[in-house]
């Protein structure tokens, strides 16, 4: 039984089916939503740099800036993506996405989307000597 994400996202009115982050049809959709809905501002590798994203201002940030994932937790991306910038102070051109407020597992595959641009945490010694443990 295969459905697309936009079945899947309209299953309001069918028998609701108990949908968990990583099961292949949320991986699917939440891949398809990002590549159809947030793409075009937030740039297929989200560094900000879509076609839609490069024309605004302020521009949506780079995804793949690691202080910024660190700053960000998941319920902070969650309000976000479902009740839009404006909801956190952020610019009102980062929409509501009202028809995944029924979807948290969707919305949450979209959040490890997000973290997935974070650099890999190898990335960052380049200098050993600076990566010791504190005391
Ligand atoms: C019309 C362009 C546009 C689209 C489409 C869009 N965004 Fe955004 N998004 C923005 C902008 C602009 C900001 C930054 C707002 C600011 O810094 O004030 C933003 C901010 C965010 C943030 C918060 C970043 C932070 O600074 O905390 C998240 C998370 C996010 N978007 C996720 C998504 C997801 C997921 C989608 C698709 C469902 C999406 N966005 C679609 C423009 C867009």
């Amino acid at each position: 039984m295969k459905r697309g994400a936009l079945a899947l996202l309209t299953a309001g009115c069918e028998p609701r089916v108990e949908l968990k982050p990583g099961d292949p049809e949320v991986v699917r959709a939440a891949q398809q939503i990002f590549e159809t809905r947030c793409a075009n501002c937030h740039g297929p590798r989200g560094r900000g740099d879509g076609p839609g994203g490069r024309a605004l201002w302020p521009r949506p940030r780079d995804f793949g800036d690691p202080a910024w994932q660190a700053g960000a937790d998941d319920s902070h991306l969650r309000k976000v993506i479902v009740q839009g910038g404006a909801s956190v102070g952020l610019s009102p051109q980062m929409q509501p996405n009202p028809d995944l407020a029924d979807s948290p597992a969707v919305v949450g595959e979209l959040i490890g989307i997000i973290r997935g641009f974070a650099p890999a945490p190898e990335a960052k010694s380049a200098s050993p000597e600076t990566d010791k443990p504190g005391p």
